[in-house]
Formats: structure tokens, C-alpha cells, sequence
């Protein structure tokens, strides 16, 4: 009998403990070493029920029905704080792993378009836009195409205004893109008629300095047909130079020489930054000069196959770092073949 009450005191007393230890557990770990303390195989209970031995017959399935009760309460409440907990856990993992959605996202810097690569493209569009077919040449070129084609034999004092660097004594670096419109008029042929324009580089021995480079890029143009004259030319000019530098652009032509064109001129727009009234740009005249033009000379059709009798045509060169600095304001023309990045990002 003593037994008894004292196993039911003992039983209750475990009960409270595992209550405690089980509601005071702040991790998943702690509650699992609680459980072993009272449940595991040598846990309290168990030592417990080893008493069990020393009651009567009687008294045993009563006890043991405590005992029951005990483990089934105490697991009862392992299963819940175990939920507890784990939801707990998740939640702090959840908070420690919270992305501030409104924090500024990494930037991908994005490359773009080269100034000069940007201004060809402008003025192929207007060219393409009247209707102008974009050909294409040899970079090194023959002295015939570069030269002879274009009215400028051997030994014609012409030739030393662009000394070129020569591969051989008959091939060369052409120093302007005006051999494509020979070798496109080759293939046309029979009087048909050509709008072209001929982009490229082009090298001449110069220095290289603010205004000059051994490389640079042109943009020919060839116009053949029947009846094509020079107030064609100055029209299709004027057409380009306003959609390049503006509505209020105007041109001006001056006399010139080139031994491929004739009547030749130097094709002045009026100064991009002051419009004509004088400023550091155009040193005071209120002009920029920006490219080379005139009608076809009559040898150069002949040479090529075409009848000068049936069609005439006009033609002109222009330089796209020229009118890169103009439209960008730039002062220096090595800006464009230095790859600063500072300068380009700027684009
Ligand atoms: N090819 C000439 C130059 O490079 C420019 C030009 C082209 C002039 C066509 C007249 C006609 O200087």
C-alpha cells in the first residue's frame, strides 16, 4: 500500500518535471534531450515501472495505468512543442532570410554603338533614304582603281596631296574610298544608271593630330544618268547637309580642283554652332567646310565604260569623322580612336 501511494507521488512528481522541462525547451535539440530524459530506454519512466515489481497483484494495472496516462500526457506535449518550435524556427529563418525587395537591383551596363559607327549609320539612313544603293570596296586596292581610274596617272601632281602607304609598287592602302565608284561603274555598265555611296576607311601618310589621322573614314557618293546636273548635285547637298545639321543648315560652294571632277567645288554648311554669325569654331566665317564634289569628269565615264555623250553625273566625298566632331561638338578628333571609355560612355 505504501508502495503504491508512494509510485503515484513519484509518477505525478515526473509528470510535473517533464511538463516544465518540456515548456522551458527553446530548441528542437533541448526537447528531444527531455525526451530521452523521461521516455528513452533508460529514461525515468522506464526506472519507474521497474519499481512496479514491489506491488501487489492488485495494485500493478492501476499504477500501470498511471504510468500509461504519464507517458501518453508527457508525449502529447513533446508532439506540441515540437510543432511549436519548428514553426518557430521556420519563422526565423524566414526573417533572417528576408530580401528587401525595394533595395536598387545590380545595373547591367550595356555597350552601345561607337560615335563614329553612329554617324555613318545616320548618314547611310539619309542616303539610303533617296534611294542610294551602299557599295562596298577593297580596303587595299590597286594603284589603277586608286588612281588611274580616277584621272590621276602616274606622276600627276595630285597624287602628292594623299601619299599612301604602298604594299608594292602597284598595290596600295587606297587613300579614298572614290575607286569604288570606278569599279561600280565597271560592273553596271552600258550607260545604266548608279545612286551610290561607297563607306569606308581610307589611309594617307599624315600626322596624327587634332584635325589629321592616317586613318579615317569616307563616304563617297555617285550619281549617273541621263541629264544629271550640277544643280542636282547641289540640291541632293543641301538636302543632306539639313538633315544632318539641322532645318536652318545652308551650303556654300566654293571653286575647287579634284582630277575626277569637273567643274569641282568645296562644299562649305554654315557653321553648326553659331549659324553663321562667327565664332571659335569657324573661326569667325560662319562656315565649315565639309566635303569634296563635282560632276564626273568626262574621262573618268570612259574609262569605265560609260558614254559621256548619253549620261553625265555627279559625285562627292565627304570625311565621317569631320562631321562626327561637328555634330558632337568635338574639338579633337583623336577623341574618336582613343576607346576612353569615359568619352564613349557619353553616347
Ligand atoms: N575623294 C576626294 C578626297 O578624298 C573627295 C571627293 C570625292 C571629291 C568625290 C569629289 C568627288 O579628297
Amino acid at each position: 500500500m505504501e508502495q503504491k501511494i508512494l509510485m503515484e507521488q513519484k509518477i505525478k512528481d515526473l509528470r510535473e518535471r517533464a511538463g516544465g522541462a518540456i515548456k522551458s525547451a527553446s530548441t528542437l535539440k533541448t526537447l528531444d534531450e527531455v525526451r530521452v530524459k523521461f521516455l528513452g530506454k533508460k529514461g525515468e519512466l522506464t526506472t519507474l515501472l521497474r519499481g512496479m515489481s514491489q506491488l501487489s497483484a492488485e495494485e500493478r494495472p492501476i499504477v500501470g495505468k498511471l504510468v500509461n496516462e504519464a507517458r501518453e500526457d508527457i508525449e502529447q506535449l513533446l508532439t506540441e512543442k515540437n510543432s511549436s518550435l519548428k514553426a518557430a524556427e521556420l519563422q526565423a529563418k524566414l526573417a533572417s532570410e528576408k530580401i528587401d525587395v525595394t533595395l536598387p537591383g545590380r545595373r547591367v551596363h550595356e555597350g552601345h554603338l561607337h560615335p563614329l559607327t553612329l554617324t555613318l549609320n545616320r548618314v547611310k539612313e539619309i542616303f539610303v533614304n533617296m534611294g542610294y544603293t551602299v557599295e562596298e570596296g577593297p580596303e587595299v586596292e590597286t594603284d589603277y582603281y586608286n588612281f588611274e581610274a580616277l584621272n590621276l596617272p602616274k606622276d600627276h601632281p595630285a597624287r602628292d596631296m594623299q601619299d599612301s602607304f604602298y604594299i608594292t609598287e602597284d598595290i596600295l592602302l587606297r587613300t579614298q574610298t572614290s575607286p569604288v565608284q570606278a569599279r561600280t561603274m565597271e560592273r553596271y555598265k552600258n550607260n545604266e544608271p548608279i545612286r551610290m555611296i561607297a563607306p569606308g576607311r581610307v589611309y594617307r601618310r599624315d600626322d596624327y593630330d587634332a584635325s589629321h589621322s592616317p586613318m579615317f573614314t569616307q563616304v563617297e557618293g555617285l550619281v549617273i544618268d541621263k541629264g544629271i546636273s550640277f544643280a542636282d548635285l547641289k540640291g541632293t547637298l543641301e538636302d543632306f547637309s539639313k538633315k544632318i545639321f539641322g532645318e536652318k543648315t545652308k551650303i556654300r560652294l566654293r571653286p575647287s580642283f579634284f582630277p575626277f571632277t569637273e567643274p569641282s567645288a568645296e562644299v562649305d554648311v554654315s557653321c553648326v554652332m553659331c549659324h553663321g554669325e562667327g565664332c571659335k569654331v569657324c573661326q569667325g566665317t560662319g562656315w565649315l567646310e565639309i566635303l569634296g564634289a563635282g560632276m564626273v569628269h568626262p574621262d573618268v565615264l570612259k574609262m569605265s565604260g560609260y558614254d559621256p555623250s548619253q549620261v553625265s553625273g555627279f559625285a562627292f566625298g565627304m570625311g565621317i569623322e569631320r562631321i562626327a566632331m561637328l555634330s558632337y561638338g568635338l574639338d579633337d578628333m583623336r577623341l574618336l580612336y582613343d576607346n576612353d571609355v569615359r568619352f564613349l560612355k557619353q553616347f
